[in-house]
């Protein structure tokens, strides 16, 4: 027989079948088939003639076992479909959404990457030093205690870091000014979990360090910041406050958007809701992390992010942000990505 008709039949065989796939190896591959008996002629042949038959029976052999091997390839890929009903209506696939602290999240990091800001990131555990001295704190500062800190190791001073600040002067150690960065991060706190505290949130801080930054700067700053973020008209409050790495020091409140200032449980009655503590970056925090005071200054912020989204939503209770009830999560997905 013709060695190219025998190839258009290897090539066209239908396989679709357990018996034509059976029949298939029967004619072409199987001893007494098909090539079997054409090799079993070579020896009527001359040397040469020999050879060149010899080795198209062989590619033949190779066509078909390739053949086999493509059918068994996609029936193993297609094993679960062919298994299934195909009358049976088929998954509603529910794509996931955002967590609503990803959105907000997100959405204060574009804010301040149109000014310039660049992400900056640490880790979680922390020693004294990046996280209390190099900041500031007294060696007897009520925030270092076991009350609010995570020690890991109490002896070595090592903890889950209580606030961003941390990146802050790990950036100013190794960077020299111009720095302006932003620090998102998952920060621990050893607190009671209720309604308004857990013992972690997210924080992202802020610091801006160059020659004559001022406050002026830092005000413009989170003005705008604010503005955006909530809205043209939002209301805000300067207060001074008190922080060890800042010299003046401020926190901002915004008029509470739930009760447009009338006074609720959300403001506690007041009107106002703090949003974020700040100030100028204090010159000995400078010093400790290799910067020159005289030369630079600086200022930094930090904001909640899980404050920021309740705010932004309406959400009474803090715990539902990491109890990945799908009820609570899924009434996001309107927002889409939201940013
Ligand atoms: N690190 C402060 C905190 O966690 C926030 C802050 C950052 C305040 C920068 C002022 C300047 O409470």
């Amino acid at each position: 027989m013709e060695i190219s008709a025998l190839e258009k039949e290897i090539m066209e065989a239908d396989l679709s079948t357990q018996e034509a796939q059976q029949r298939f190896k029967q004619r072409f591959l199987k001893r007494g088939g098909v090539l079997d008996e054409l090799l079993a002629q070579l020896r009527f042949l001359t040397p040469e003639e020999r050879k060149v038959r010899g080795s198209s029976i062989n590619r033949l052999r190779e066509l078909a076992l390739q053949r086999l091997e493509a059918v068994a390839s996609s029936h193993s890929s297609a094993e679960g479909a062919t298994l299934g009903d195909p009358t049976f209506p088929s998954l509603v696939i529910q794509p996931g959404g955002r967590h609503p602290l990803s959105m907000v999240e997100d959405r204060i990091i574009r804010i301040f990457q149109r000014m310039g800001y660049n992400l900056a990131d640490g880790p979680e555990i922390e020693d004294d030093w990046h996280n209390f001295t190099a900041l500031n704190f007294e060696p007897d500062h009520p925030a270092r205690d076991m009350q609010d800190t995570f020690f890991i190791d109490p002896a070595a001073g090592i903890l889950l870091r209580t606030h961003t600040s941390t990146v802050q002067v790990r950036v100013m150690e190794r960077q020299s000014p111009p720095i302006r960065i932003l620090a998102p991060g998952r920060v621990y706190r050893n607190e009671t979990i209720s309604a308004r505290a857990h013992v972690y949130f997210h924080q992202i801080e802020g610091l801006y360090v160059d020659e004559g930054v001022s406050a002026a700067d830092l005000k413009a700053t989170l003005g705008y910041f604010i503005r955006s973020f909530f809205s043209p008209h939002t209301k805000t409050r300067w207060r001074a406050s008190y922080f060890p790495f800042t010299e003046m020091s401020a926190e901002v409140d915004i008029e509470c958007l739930i009760c447009a200032g009338e006074g609720c449980s959300v403001c506690k009655h007041t009107g106002w809701v703090e949003v974020l503590g700040c100030g100028m970056v204090d010159p000995q925090v400078l010093r400790a992390c290799g910067i020159d005071p005289e030369r630079f200054s600086g200022f930094a912020f930090g904001l909640g992010v899980e404050r920021l989204t309740q705010l932004l939503f309406g959400i009474p209770d803090l715990r539902l942000f990491g109890q990945n009830d799908i009820r609570f999560l899924q009434s996001f997905r309107r927002y889409g990505c939201f940013t």
